[in-house]
C-alpha cells in the first residue's frame, strides 16, 4: 500500500486548516518540515504550529528536522504527539543513539540523506530504523525539479531490503508530482511525501485514486 504524505510547506498557511480539511480524505499523513536556516537556507515554523495542526488533523504527523542539532528537538517532538521523527544522517555524530532515543517512545524513527550523500552511510542503521527517508530535492523548499539519479538510491534501497530480508519503509521526498509518480513508485517507494503534488494539485482525488493502494 502507498502511502500520501502531504507537505504542508506547500499549502496556502493563511488557511491552514481549510488546507488539510481539503486535502485530508486523499493523504495518509501529514509531512512537517522543520528548517532552521543552519542546516538548510531557509526557516519555517516548528512547536506553536505543530500543536496548531494536532488541533486540525488526527492524521499520523511525521516531523522532518532539517536543523543543525537533532537532539535538542527530540524530546519536545515526543512530547507533543508526532508519530514519526526523521533525522538527516549528515546532522548528528550520533545517529544510533538518537533511534534509540526516538524508538523507546513507540514513535517512528526514519533516517534521511541529502540528494549528494552516498547511500552506503546509512547502511549500518537500516536493522534499526522504521524507514528512509530518499531526499529527492535539496533539502530548504517545495516545488522543487526532481532529481532524477535518486531513483537510484530508491532501487538500491529495496534491492538491500529484500536481499537482507529487512522491513524498513522506503519514503521519497521532494519534487513528485503527475509526471514522475509513477516512476517513484516503479523503483520501491512506499510513502510518496508530496507539496505542491498535493496542495496544487487539480487532479489530486483521482492520483490518490490511483495510488493509494
Ligand atoms: C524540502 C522539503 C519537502 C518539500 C516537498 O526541503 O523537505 O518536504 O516541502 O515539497 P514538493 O513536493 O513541492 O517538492
Ligand atoms: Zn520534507
Amino acid at each position: 500500500m502507498i502511502k500520501f504524505s502531504a507537505s504542508i510547506l506547500a499549502a496556502d498557511l493563511s488557511d491552514l486548516k481549510t488546507e488539510i480539511k481539503r486535502v485530508e480524505p486523499f493523504i495518509d499523513e501529514i509531512h512537517f518540515d522543520i528548517m532552521d536556516g543552519h542546516f538548510v537556507p531557509n526557516l519555517t515554523f516548528a512547536y506553536p504550529i505543530l500543536e496548531a495542526v494536532k488541533k486540525c488533523t488526527k492524521l499520523p504527523i511525521d516531523a522532518h528536522l532539517m536543523v543543525t542539532n537533532p537532539e535538542f528537538h527530540v524530546e519536545k517532538l515526543i512530547k507533543l504527539g508526532v508519530d514519526r521523527i526523521t533525522i538527516h544522517i549528515e546532522t548528528t555524530y550520533h545517529i544510533n543513539k538518537l533511534i534509540s532515543q526516538i524508538k523507546e517512545t513507540n514513535t517512528e524513527a526514519f533516517v534521511t540523506l541529502n540528494p549528494g550523500t552516498p547511500l552506503n552511510i546509512i547502511e549500518e542503521v537500516l536493522s534499526d530504523v522504521d524507514g528512509i527517508l530518499v531526499m529527492s530535492v535539496n533539502p530548504g523548499f517545495s516545488g522543487q525539479k526532481f532529481i532524477a539519479k535518486s531513483l537510484e538510491k530508491i532501487k538500491k534501497l529495496k534491492e538491500w531490503k529484500s536481499n537482507y530480508g529487512m522491513d524498513y519503509l522506503i519514503a521519497v521526498d521532494g519534487g513528485i508530482n503527475n509526471d514522475n509518480i509513477q516512476t517513484v513508485v516503479n523503483a520501491g517507494a512506499d510513502i510518496l511525501i508530496m507539496g505542491y503534488g498535493i496542495f496544487k494539485n487539480d487532479n489530486l482525488e483521482n492520483l490518490s485514486r490511483t495510488f493509494r493502494i
